[in-house]
C-alpha cells in the first residue's frame, strides 16, 4: 500500500513540511505537553466524554435522537463538542455548561458554514466556475471572521467531494468533476478559513468532508453504495483530500456511503492506512451525522456498541450525533475489545486543536457580542460575495451579441419564477437568519437602472408548476418589453443535501414558458438559477442568450444586473459538465478512447456511442464566453524531447480581439498517448486566467513539470513512463485552439 504514495509530491511536501515542522515544533511540543497532563488526570468516561459531539435542538441538520439530558451532560463532562450552535450569546450560554464541569474544558462550536455566514456567498459549485483561487479564498475568509464573530471555532466545510452526477444534490457543495482543480479550491478554502492560523481571533478549523468518495453515490442518489477500483479512488477522489491535508486542514469528516463493501466511518483502509498513516495527518476524523451508528443499518455492525468498536477502530475520532461511544466504549474497554489507547489518541487530538484555539487560556474568546456587531454584515463583507458572485456567473450563449445591454433599453420584462424571488437567492446550505436581504434579480435591476426604463414582471409559472395558467399574462408583459429576461430554474431546496433528483430538466413548465416568449419574437435572455447542471436543450438551440447564474447568494440581483449591462464581463467557466440527458450520465471531459471511440462523440455503427444522442455534453467543462473575443496563437515549446528531470515549457500569445476589456481562462491539458495503463483523452493540468484590455495582447507560459506527467502504474506507483505525450491548449475542454507534442526519453 505504502507505494500508492506519490514519491515526488512526498519530497516537496516533506521539504515543506520539514520548514513548517521547525517553526512549529516549540509551540507544538508545548501544547503536546499540556494535552499530555491534562490527558493522565481524565477518567475514562472524561475521555469519552470528548468524543461525544451533539446537535442544539433548535437547528437539526439531519435525523435527530431525541435527548433531554444534553445538557447536563455537558455539565458531567459528558459532552466535547457541539454543532449547530450559533451566535456569541447562545454559544457563551452553552460553554458555561461546559465550564461547570469537574475539569473545565472547553466545548468545540461546529457549524455548516459552506458559502458565507451572515453574508450568503455564491454555492460552492458557482464559485468553482470562477476559476478564480484568490476570490474562492477570500470568501472562506470572510465566511471565517464572521463566523468565528459568532463563536463558531469550526466549520463542516470545505466539501472536497468530485462529482460527476448532477443527479447527486450535493454537487452544489463542492467544486465539480475534476481532481486538479478540486485540489486548488480545496486548498483555497482551507486557507480561507484558517486564514493565519488556529489560535486568532478570525480563524475557523477546516474540515475536509467527506472521506471518501461520497460523491460516487451510485445513480446519484445520496447516501448511496460507492463501488470503484483502487485506481479511481486514488487518480480521482482522493487528491483534493490530500490538497486539504497539505494546506492543514484541522480536521476531517468521513461519509456516509461505504466504499467496496465497508463503510467509510468503519473503514480503517481510508481513515488509518492512508490519512493518518501515510499522509500522517494529525488532525482528528469527525464522524458525519449519525455514521457510526448507521452502521448497524449498512449491515456492518451488530448493534451502536459494535458500531463504535468499528469505527474507533478505522480511526474516527468523534461521534456526530451518533449515540454510539458514549454509550459504547465504556463496554468495549471494559471487555478489552478496544484498546484504551485508540481512546487516548482520539482524545489528544481533539484537546490539542481546543489548546490550539487558545480556548483554555479563555473559552470564551470567540464570544463577544460587541466584536460580533461589528464585524458582522459589513458593507466590506457584501463587496466582497458581490465580486465573488459576478466571478461566479457563466455566459453560455451570446448571439448576435444581445448582451451586454443597453442601459438605454425602454422597456425590460422580467419573465419567471424567480424574477422576483429572494430567498432562493441563498442556495442550500446557507447559514438561515432572519431578517437576512438577499437582492432578487428583479431588485437588483431597479437598483442599477434609472427611472428612464420601464421595468415589467410577470411569474408565469411557479417553479413546479404543471400548468400553464400564468402564460397569458407573461406573453402579453413581453409584448410591451423591446428585451426579455427570464429568471428560470430550481428553488433553493432542489439541491443540496438529499436532494437528489432523477429528471434534472429545468422544473415544471418553466421551459414551455420560455419557449412561450420566444414565440413573441422579442430577444429572449434566460438566466438559470440551479444548485446542478440542469437540462434544458430547447433553450440551449433557442434562446437568444443564457446566463447560468447558480445561486449568487446575498447580492445575487446586483451581480446579475452588473453582468447584464456590461458592468462586469463575464468570465466563469464551467466546472461539470452539463449533459443533454440523464441517460448520458456520469459525463466528463477526461474520460478513456475505448477501442471503438466514436468519430467526434457523434453516433457511429459498432462505435462507442448512443443511437439517439451524440456523447458529447451539451456543455462541457471549461466552457463559458466572454462579452470580447481572444485569439490563441504562436504556440512554442522550449523543447520537443526531454528526459526525467527537465521541464518543458510552453507559450503562446493571448490577444483579445474584440471591444470589451475582460478575462480568459486559458486552460493546458495533457494526453499521455501511450502508457502501461491507458490514460484520458485529455487532464487538465494548469490554468492561468488572464486579463486583457482591448487589443492588448501577452505571453502566457505554462510550465510542465514532471509531476504533470506522471500516473499511477500497474502496480500503483506514481510514476512517469517514456513515450509521447500531446499538449492542448485552449478555452474549454472541448475547444482546443493550439496543439502539439513532445517525447519523453529515457
Ligand atoms: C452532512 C454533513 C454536515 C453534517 C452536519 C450531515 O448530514 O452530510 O456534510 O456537515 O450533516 O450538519
Amino acid at each position: 500500500m505504502l507505494s500508492k504514495f506519490s514519491l515526488t509530491a512526498l519530497a516537496v511536501f516533506s521539504f515543506c513540511a520539514h520548514l513548517h515542522a521547525q517553526i512549529k515544533t516549540k509551540t507544538s511540543s508545548a501544547i503536546d505537553q499540556k494535552v499530555d497532563k491534562l490527558l493522565s488526570q481524565m477518567t475514562l468516561e472524561e475521555k469519552i466524554g470528548q468524543l461525544n459531539q451533539y446537535t442544539s435542538d433548535r437547528l437539526s441538520t439531519g435525523p435527530l435522537t431525541p435527548n433531554s439530558t444534553k445538557y447536563q451532560e455537558i455539565k458531567d463532562g459528558k459532552v466535547g463538542s457541539m454543532l449547530n450552535v450559533r451566535g456569541a450569546k447562545e454559544t457563551r450560554t452553552i460553554q458555561e455548561m461546559a465550564m461547570q464541569s469537574r475539569l473545565k474544558i472547553p466545548l468545540l462550536f461546529g457549524l455548516d458554514v459552506i458559502h458565507g455566514y451572515r453574508v450568503t456567498f455564491p454555492i460552492p459549485l458557482a464559485e468553482a466556475a470562477s476559476w478564480d483561487l484568490n476570490a474562492i479564498e477570500s470568501s472562506a475568509r470572510v465566511a471565517a471572521t464572521e463566523a468565528a464573530a459568532s463563536g463558531i471555532h469550526w466549520t463542516f466545510a470545505p466539501m472536497v467531494d468530485i462529482a460527476r452526477d448532477p443527479r447527486w444534490g450535493r454537487v452544489m457543495e463542492g467544486a465539480g468533476e475534476d481532481p486538479y482543480l478540486g485540489s486548488l479550491i480545496a486548498r483555497a478554502r482551507v486557507q480561507g478559513f484558517q486564514g493565519k492560523g488556529l489560535g486568532n481571533l478570525d480563524a475557523v478549523m477546516a474540515c475536509a468532508k467527506h472521506f471518501a468518495a461520497y460523491g460516487a453515490a451510485i445513480a446519484g442518489r445520496d447516501y448511496n453504495t460507492v463501488d470503484m477500483s483502487d485506481r479511481q479512488l486514488w487518480e480521482t477522489y482522493l487528491p483534493p483530500f490530500k490538497a486539504a491535508v497539505d494546506a492543514g486542514a484541522a480536521t476531517f469528516m468521513n461519509s456516509f456511503n461505504e466504499l467496496n463493501g465497508i463503510p467509510a466511518t468503519g473503514n480503517a483502509y481510508l481513515q488509518r492506512d492512508i490519512l493518518k498513516g501515510k499522509w500522517n495527518y494529525q488532525g482528528f476524523v469527525v464522524s458525519d451525522w449519525g455514521s457510526i451508528s448507521e452502521m448497524v443499518a449498512h449491515g456492518f455492525a451488530k448493534n451502536n456498541t459494535d458500531a463504535a468498536r468499528l469505527a474507533i477502530t478505522a480511526g474516527s475520532d468523534m461521534d456526530m450525533e451518533g449515540h454510539a461511544y458514549l454509550t459504547g466504549l465504556p463496554v468495549l474497554v471494559k471487555e478489552n475489545k478496544v484498546d484504551v489507547a485508540l481512546i487516548n489518541d482520539a482524545v489528544k487530538r481533539i484537546l490539542r486543536k481546543k489548546f490550539e484555539l487558545g480556548l483554555f487560556d479563555d473559552p470564551y474568546r470567540f464570544s463577544n457580542e460587541s466584536r460580533e456587531k461589528k464585524v458582522l454584515n459589513s458593507a466590506q463583507n457584501h463587496q466582497a460575495a458581490l465580486d465573488v458572485a459576478e466571478k461566479s456567473v457563466v455566459l453560455l450563449k451570446n448571439d448576435n451579441q444581445l448582451l451586454p445591454l443597453s442601459k438605454s433599453t425602454k422597456t425590460i420584462a422580467v419573465i419567471g419564477p424567480l424574477g422576483k424571488s429572494s430567498n432562493d437567492m441563498k442556495g442550500f446550505w446557507s447559514v438561515e437568519w432572519e431578517n437576512d436581504h438577499l437582492v432578487s434579480p428583479f431588485e437588483g435591476l431597479q437598483n442599477k437602472l434609472g427611472k428612464q426604463t420601464n421595468l415589467l414582471y410577470s411569474q408565469g409559472c411557479n417553479i413546479n408548476d404543471t400548468v400553464r395558467t400564468g402564460f397569458a399574462d407573461a406573453v402579453a408583459t413581453a409584448r410591451k418589453a423591446d428585451v426579455i429576461i427570464m429568471a428560470v430554474g430550481e428553488a433553493f431546496n432542489m439541491s443540496g443535501e438529499a436532494k437528489s433528483r432523477a429528471n434534472i430538466h429545468l422544473p415544471g413548465v418553466q421551459e414551455d414558458l420560455i419557449k412561450a416568449i420566444k414565440a413573441t419574437g422579442k430577444p429572449v435572455v434566460v438566466m438559470i438559477m440551479a444548485g446542478r447542471p440542469l437540462i434544458f436543450n430547447w433553450t440551449a438551440d433557442h434562446a437568444d442568450a443564457i446566463l447560468y447564474t447558480w445561486w449568487l447568494g446575498s447580492e445575487a440581483g446586483n451581480a446579475m444586473a452588473n453582468v447584464l449591462f456590461g458592468d462586469y464581463n463575464p468570465a466563469g467557466k464551467l466546472p461539470m459538465s452539463f449533459p443533454r440527458a440523464e441517460g448520458q450520465i456520469p459525463v466528463f471531459y477526461s474520460s478513456k478512447n475505448t477501442g471503438r471511440p466514436s468519430p467526434n462523440g457523434q453516433p457511429a455503427l459498432y462505435r462507442s456511442s448512443y443511437l439517439d444522442i451524440p456523447n458529447t455534453p451539451q456543455y462541457a467543462f471549461g466552457y463559458g464566453l466572454s462579452y470580447t473575443n481572444f485569439s490563441f496563437a504562436d504556440l512554442k515549446l522550449n523543447k520537443s524531447q526531454i528526459t526525467k528531470n527537465d521541464d518543458v515549457t510552453v507559450s503562446f500569445t493571448l490577444k483579445n480581439t474584440g471591444k470589451y476589456a475582460g478575462e480568459e481562462v486559458v486552460q493546458l491539458y495533457l494526453q499521455d498517448v501511450v502508457a502501461s495503463v491507458t490514460r484520458p483523452v485529455k487532464e487538465l493540468k494548469d490554468f492561468q486566467k488572464v486579463y486583457l484590455k482591448p487589443g492588448e495582447s501577452k505571453t502566457i507560459s505554462f510550465a510542465i513539470t514532471r509531476e504533470k506527467l506522471s500516473f499511477y502504474d500497474q502496480k500503483m506507483n506514481w510514476t512517469t513512463e517514456p513515450g509521447e505525450f500531446k499538449l492542448m491548449i485552449g478555452n474549454a475542454s472541448d475547444h482546443i485552439l493550439l496543439q502539439d507534442k513532445f517525447e519523453l526519453v529515457d
